[in-house]
């Protein structure tokens, strides 16, 4: 077997597992094994990148395993940090058939008079095909010659974000079909985030203590809006289809193209039922209301179409929706339970959140008895009481919410819930900062649970990583007197750990060893570590690059850190506080005596290549490995200037698909270079592995 056909026939084999696996559910295959022939193709496709595919099933992993060596990492990583400070970062496309909505329904009796308008539109017997309402985020595929070419996001309907990289990583999703398909369709349907998935992500912010994302829905599409494709592949998204669009559908009824569709390889929802009669539809309302909840996906309703696309064709659309679908909305679970009492928890920023204490009341299956008020402008807007008898939801939401008093039942009026005034920790007065909601404790370095916060801040996975320091350990150093802020941890004696009544031999040796090994952890996660407020993972490592060492940072004026790209006034105010306070200073002199790494390394200062100096670039067209705005960073990473237009200055076109014929008209006539993306992308790569060949990067 050649080498080409060695590729092609691992490629289908792939396809064919994630299609059991993902589609189907049905693996017959070991991940392990199927790892391993993941591994193989990969090695095969770096080996030969002239058999490169952007629809291998090598793409799914994202940028990061796509682009293997070191270089391409720095740059993916500095690039997709770039990107979150543009308002997109995505070309926009304009939909060939736009995507509109669905008119709302929330009582049977709606979906009565909407039956009898279709009946009397048509004045002929139709079927209408009940769906699940999948609460997502929808999205528009593109297929040509069985490959999926194109996915754009919903936008404004007439326009969307091309985000088809970031699509490429949801296994679910066929990049080459089977079977009989049209050379040309559209697919639509949601991208979604199972609920397991949801929960684990939560998990994590909470630990980091990162805003946690309100519903599945949330999440899944501010995942499909990250920069960096092997983040997105990591969030395991999942997607339904319900809607085929094109000149040559193989079938005139809608479910006929669903099934069609699956026959290819798309996910189609099994809870589809086409339905002859009012009755029919409202056994399904009534079925799927109780049963959505076993679903591992969130559900918000069920969807209506007629089902011939001929009596579709005639029914036609208003200016927003089609007269030929709606959507009927489940009711939120709610239940009615008396406030008893408000309590404030202090986190390790010092943030402070109220949460409403109930009587125990049941909704969907959980006890509920305690609900998140949010903040003080929220109390003041429900003009919350004590006693009140208060509406409680839970909606597409984790955590209950109140939505409002019954203000009917009140009888005997207690006390208006009035925010605190000082920290129920250390008794601080807390200060609200100008535009935000939430209040602080100011005492950062004085209030225990703050303190204590920093502490399981700085030691957690993403920040140094020290094995061994739970919070309860902590807890335990803390309450000792062993423990007053971060610096102490690399001092505890392992004598002075083994005493303490809870702690193992065996624990102490754990905790010296993680704290040893946390001193090599690069200077931007150590910046993360420090818990500055309003510094997450990505604010640190652009500081991190910017100031280049901690003396540089710990001088940094405001002026100088608004300047950097995505450092706001409210961070660099942050920052300035942080190190003009004395406590803070102290203990980064310590921290760097212990020998923590307090600047970039070698490696990563020196990762802007200069490949491209002096050349002036126009990129034009799209591409498929990665997005326009991605090229334009790795055009300025490598020294290079990017133009719009182009001019005898021109160094070359980088050149994508569908280039536009005006500048390919110019560019002939000043005799301007092509280059495709492929011979643009050997061409940075190679002057880094020539620099990189003295030793690695990390
Ligand atoms: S059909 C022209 N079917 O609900 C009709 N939509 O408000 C196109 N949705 O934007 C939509 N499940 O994001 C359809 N089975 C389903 C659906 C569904 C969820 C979403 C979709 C759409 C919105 C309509």
């Amino acid at each position: 077997m050649t080498i080409k056909d060695q590729i092609e026939s691992l490629r289908r084999e792939l396809e064919q597992h994630n299609y059991n696996y993902y589609v189907l559910s049905a693996p017959t295959i070991s991940d392990f094994d199927f790892d391993a022939k993941l591994r193989q193709l990969q090695e095969l496709e770096t080996a030969h990148p002239e058999f490169f595919d952007p629809n291998s099933p090598t793409q799914r992993v994202g940028s990061d395993i796509m682009n293997k060596s070191d270089f391409k990492k720095v740059v993916m990583t500095m690039i997709s940090d770039q990107y979150k400070s543009k308002t997109s970062g995505f070309e926009q496309v304009a939909h060939v058939y736009p995507m509109l909505s669905l008119g709302n329904t929330y009582s049977e009796g709606e979906v009565q008079d909407f039956y009898e308008r279709v009946r009397k539109g048509l004045n002929e017997e139709f079927e209408l095909v009940c769906e699940l309402k999948y609460d997502g985020t929808s999205i528009s595929l593109t297929y040509e010659d069985g490959l999926l070419v194109r996915a754009v996001t919903r936008g404004d309907g007439e326009k969307g974000d091309d985000v088809t990289a970031n699509v490429k990583t949801i296994r679910s999703i066929p990049l080459r079909l089977h079977g009989n398909y049209p050379k040309s369709f559209e697919i639509r349907g949601e991208i979604l985030m199972p609920w397991s998935v949801f929960d684990e992500l939560n998990k994590e912010r909470e630990e980091q203590e990162e805003q946690l994302f309100a519903n599945p829905r949330n999440a899944a599409s501010g995942t499909l809006k990250l920069q960096n494709s092997a983040t997105v592949a990591s969030r395991k998204l999942d997607a339904y289809f319900y809607y085929l669009l094109g000149e040559n559908l193989p079938s005139d009824l809608h479910s006929g193209n669903l099934e069609a569709a699956h026959s290819w390889g798309f996910k189609i929802s099994d809870a589809t039922k086409v339905c002859k009669t009012l009755e029919e539809v409202s056994a399904f309302i009534n079925y799927w209301d109780i049963e959505r909840k076993n679903l591992p996906v969130a559900t918000d309703g069920i969807v209506l179409k007629v089902n011939s696309i001929t009596q579709q064709r005639a029914l036609g659309f208003t200016a927003k929706s089609p007269r030929w679908a709606i959507a009927y909305k489940f009711q939120a679970e709610k239940a009615v339970t008396r406030l008893n009492s408000v309590s404030y928890q202090v986190g390790r920023t010092g943030a402070v959140t109220p949460v409403a204490n109930l009587d125990p009341v049941q909704l969907s299956g959980t006890t509920v008895k305690r609900a998140s008020l949010h903040n003080a402008d929220i109390i003041e807007a429900l003009d919350l009481h004590i006693g009140d008898m208060v509406f409680v939801e839970k909606g597409g939401e984790i955590i209950p919410k109140i939505t409002a008093v019954d203000k009917d039942a009140r009888l005997l009026i207690g006390d208006k819930v009035q925010f605190i005034k000082n920290c129920p920790e250390c008794g601080a007065a807390l200060i609200r900062f100008e535009g935000e909601a939430a209040h602080y404790c100011p005492n950062e370095n004085a209030c225990p649970p703050q303190i204590k916060g920093k502490m399981e801040h700085f030691v957690s996975r993403k920040a140094m990583n020290i094995d061994g320091l739970g919070s309860e350990t902590i807890n335990l150093l803390y309450q000792n007197g062993l423990l007053h802020n971060i610096a102490d941890i690399y001092t505890l004696k392992i004598p002075d750990l083994i005493r303490l009544e809870r702690l193992g031999t065996k624990s102490a040796y754990n905790i010296q060893d993680g704290s040893e090994k946390s001193k090599e952890v690069p200077f931007e996660r150590v910046v993360f570590a420090l818990g500055i407020r309003f510094v997450g993972e990505t604010i640190a490592k652009k500081l991190a690059y910017a100031f280049k060492n901690i003396e540089a940072l710990e001088r940094a004026t405001f002026e100088e850190l608004i300047s950097v790209d995505e450092i706001g006034e409210r961070i660099a105010q942050s920052v300035v506080a942080y190190f003009s306070d004395s406590q803070n200073t102290e203990m980064l002199n310590r921290l760097k005596e212990y020998g923590l790494q307090m600047s970039l390394s070698e490696a990563k200062l020196q990762a802007h290549g200069t490949a491209l100096a002096g050349l002036s670039i126009v990129i034009s067209g799209t591409f498929s490995q990665h997005s326009r705005d991605e090229y334009k960073s790795m055009i300025e990473m490598n020294g290079g200037k990017n133009a719009g237009s182009v001019s005898a200055k021109t160094s070359f076109i980088l050149a994508g698909e569908n280039m536009g014929p005006e500048k390919l008209k110019k560019a002939e006539k000043l005799g301007v270079r092509l280059l495709d993306e492929k011979t643009f992308l050997a061409m940075i790569q190679l002057e880094k592995q020539e620099e990189n060949s003295t030793g690695t990067l990390f």
